[in-house]
């Protein structure tokens, strides 16, 4: 009796464990808009810009995308009044938030003692690296997993080099893939896994892309952002480290050195684009500038997995201008945007990312480009689900497989080019 209350407790305990993190978004409301024209979406922008409170979790400039908005309760009537006055059209698609971030935490929750494949669920921060750990065990011929650094709370940030375990890890080129820069965007970080297993696991069937490349796979770069993700904000961007006396964390994708902060990034700690203190203030875009730089020559190309919005962005992200190299940079992304057409009929839209979405300095992938000299740089935003972050755990299977298709096109081309 005494052991089966035991167990009666415990699991209490475990549910309401597993569905904190909800009242944080207490009457929150998520939008749709559709901006019908460019100067909608510019207005749409500006609205965003007025109000740091305002999370635009998808928006680009193209007319007739549907751009999302996270508002919290006291903002709401005057976010409406200003679509209104300014004839652009919205919907009500989350009218509240905690309840159905509520019952995810309590669906992933039942769901984790059953899962046995990264297609099947999200992994936590532990999972991914007893996954990349195992790999290493078993295939100690064809990749190695290593630390790279900490994370500002302390966490192990690892990287895992996956070779055909012939004349590696010296002179052949690279292909260096992250994930996980932004906490909240889950699908990333799976997308990470998927690549893993299959460069590993079904080597024989990709033996071709590791003929003269080696592969370097971060899963999950901001460690802190994607665990406090999971624990207490789901809509947490940044990282975790303290930016001023009341808010914390810094846009890792805003924080590299070049063209710091002169588009698209914010001075100010509480924004969720604060563009840091300095560039690479944060120890965790200190280690992916270190591998960056490390593969100058060696590294061919850098994808950086985000979601959402279904994209091939390349360079420049600083400025509406084009770089020298970018017809390779819409050859290899269109590569990859047919491969996924054919096979399953999605879209994912290519073009530099200031001209799809809006100049925003301080990208990693500006960076691998402009300093680091890799020629192919590529943001993908992988499609969205839920509120555009969280696509049920059963959505994981067919998006990060597709996504693949799109990957491994890229890299063939890539091969083939260079
Ligand atoms: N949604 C991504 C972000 O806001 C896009 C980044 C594109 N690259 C860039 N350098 N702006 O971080
Ligand atoms: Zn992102």
């Amino acid at each position: 009796m005494i052991l089966f209350e035991f167990k009666l407790i415990s699991l209490l305990f475990l549910i309401i464990a597993s569905t904190n993190g909800f009242e944080e978004y207490k009457g929150y409301k998520i939008y749709e808009i559709i901006p019908s024209s460019v100067t909608q979406s510019n207005i749409l922008y500006k609205i965003s810009l007025k109000n740091e409170e305002i999370d635009m979790l998808t928006l680009t400039k193209l007319p007739n995308v549907p751009a999302r908005a996270l508002v919290p309760p006291k903002h709401q009537q005057k976010f409406e009044n200003d679509l209104i006055s300014n004839g652009i059209t919205f919907r009500l698609i989350n009218s509240n938030v905690s309840n159905s971030i509520f019952y995810n935490n309590f669906h992933n929750f039942f769901k984790r003692a059953t899962r046995q494949h990264i297609l099947e669920d999200y992994y936590r921060y532990n999972e991914i690296n007893s996954f990349l750990k195992d790999l290493a065990e078993r295939f100690p011929e064809r990749v190695s997993v290593k630390k790279v650094g900490d994370s500002y709370e302390g966490r192990a940030i690892n990287a895992i080099t996956i070779t055909n375990g012939k004349n590696s890890l010296t002179s052949k080129n690279v292909i260096f893939i992250d994930a996980g820069i932004h906490a909240r965007e889950w699908i990333a970080p799976s997308t990470a896994l998927y690549i893993i297993y299959q460069l590993v696991e079904k080597f024989d069937e990709n033996k071709h892309l590791l003929e003269n490349y080696d592969w370097i796979v971060i899963p999950l770069v901001n460690v802190d952002g994607y665990e406090y993700t999971h624990k207490s904000q789901r809509f947490w961007r940044k990282t975790r480290k303290p930016s001023s006396a009341i808010c914390y964390g810094t846009d890792g994708n805003r924080n590299f050195d070049f063209h710091w902060g002169e588009q698209g990034a914010s001075s100010l700690p509480c924004q969720e684009t604060f563009k840091g203190e300095k560039a690479f203030s944060e120890p965790e875009t200190q280690i992916v500038r270190d591998i960056l730089l490390s593969l100058t020559g060696r590294g061919k190309m850098y994808l950086t997995l985000h979601s959402y919005g279904n994209l091939l962005l390349y360079p420049w992200g600083y400025t509406s201008a084009l770089p020298e190299n970018w017809k390779d940079l819409d050859e290899v992304c269109k590569a990859g945007s047919n491969a996924i057409k054919l096979s399953t009929g999605t879209n994912y839209r290519v073009g530099s990312s200031t001209n799809v979405l809006y100049a925003a300095a301080g990208g990693s992938d500006d960076y691998a480009l402009g300093v680091a000299k890799i020629p192919i740089a590529v943001t993908m935003e992988l499609p969205s689900g839920g509120s555009g972050f969280d696509p049920k755990p059963s959505q994981i299977r067919k998006m990060v497989t597709e996504a693949w298709i799109g990957i491994k096109a890229m890299a063939e081309k890539v091969i083939e080019k260079y």
